[in-house]
């Protein structure tokens, strides 16, 4: 079949405390924060931080939701590791960066007769570099300059006890094709795909399975990149056609519209059409990362949302260069997509405290 899907859209990783994460994506991953906003989902009020590659484009967005109040357990059925494509030889300088960080990882390995170094979050989760062909624009930082920094995402490696029904949902439901085979770990790649639409199942049939729910030290999601909505009710219908029946209604997330399906090796794969506007509906490409940005729906709730927050501080490379940044009320759009297909928002009605 041909695939609705361009490539990795997001991926959502659970850490604990806020500014760990900042820090970590930002300086040792060397990520631009794109978005600080929250979780549309519950009622505690919980960051929704974006990073990405110099335009913030889809398929380089890392998301965190910072979850201190419960630790996640790593294990199959999730995300275990998110991979960045960084240029041909440079496995040696992120080594070396990663040493000048004190972030753990080990070495320089290879996988699919590629270079890449993996290296562990503070909050547990393993991200990783690898050398690759990819023209996407990086973010530079002072320490990461841009003949080193990272593209975007070249892959994602999803843990299961068993390969052959998440290698069913891969190839039947999401149109990738099997490349090849490295000691347990199966590639799958989206024929066509843009860069960021290689999947890795690292086969691990003893290990537990990871827990579902938000929780501190694991990864929670992984969003694919579809056309628009109309492609996202045509993905729906068809996991129901192959008996994939409990994908979620489309939710409005305000930079893109997600639809949500739990994959038979457990991990949460959801789709995701951009919203007109995307991460600039209420931010310039300049202003990007620098506030705290809330949907239009959520806005009434500002100072008890900010109230239970913990405060970060936005990285040097984010702040902006003049003035403060004034908060721009953005829009608020209908609640259905452009050809009318109704879209889900959760109310913001938060509890009136963190216990
Ligand atoms: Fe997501």
């Amino acid at each position: 079949m041909s695939s609705l899907l361009k490539g990795i859209h997001h991926i959502t990783h659970c850490p604990g405390p806020a500014q760990a994460d900042v820090d970590f994506l930002t300086q040792v991953l060397g990520q631009r924060l794109v978005k600080q906003t929250v979780l549309m989902d519950g009622r505690i009020p919980i960051y929704h931080f974006y990073y990405g590659n110099g335009d913030a484009e889809a398929g380089s967005i890392e998301t965190s939701f910072p979850y201190s109040r419960r630790p996640g357990r790593p294990g199959t059925g999730q995300v275990s590791v998110v991979s960045y494509s960084v240029p041909r030889g440079t496995a040696p300088f992120w080594r070396e960066h990663f040493d000048r960080h004190g972030a753990e990882h080990n070495g320089i390995e290879e996988r699919f007769a590629t270079p890449f170094v993996r290296v562990r979050h503070p909050a547990g989760m393993y991200f990783e570099v690898v050398e690759a062909d990819d023209h996407r624009r990086p973010w530079a930082t002072k320490e990461v300059g841009a003949d080193v920094a990272a593209r975007g995402f070249f892959a994602a490696v999803m843990s299961v006890r068993s390969v052959d029904e998440q290698e069913r949902f891969l190839v039947d439901a999401l149109g990738f094709r099997k490349v090849g085979v490295d000691g347990p770990y199966h590639r799958f790649e989206i024929p066509g795909g843009g860069p960021g639409s290689v999947i890795d199942l690292h086969h691990e049939p003893a290990r537990p399975p990871g827990s579902w729910t938000f929780g501190a030290g694991t990864f929670h999601h992984i969003a694919f990149t579809v056309e628009n909505d109309d492609a996202l009710v045509t993905q729906k219908a068809f996991y129901e056609e192959l008996g994939y029946t409990d994908a979620s209604e489309l939710k409005d997330r305000f930079y893109f519209h997600s639809m949500y399906v739990r994959s038979p090796g457990g991990i949460l794969v959801e789709c995701t059409a951009n919203a007109p506007g995307g991460f600039y509906l209420d931010e310039t490409p300049e202003e990007l990362g620098t506030k705290l940005n809330l949907p239009p729906w959520y806005e009434a709730q500002r100072a008890d949302i900010v109230a239970m927050l913990e405060p970060v501080i936005v990285p040097d490379v984010n702040r902006p260069r003049y003035v403060t940044v004034a908060t721009r009320p953005a829009a608020v759009p209908p609640a259905t997509t452009a050809s009318g297909i109704p879209l889900s928002r959760t109310k913001a009605e938060f509890a009136t405290s963190r216990n």
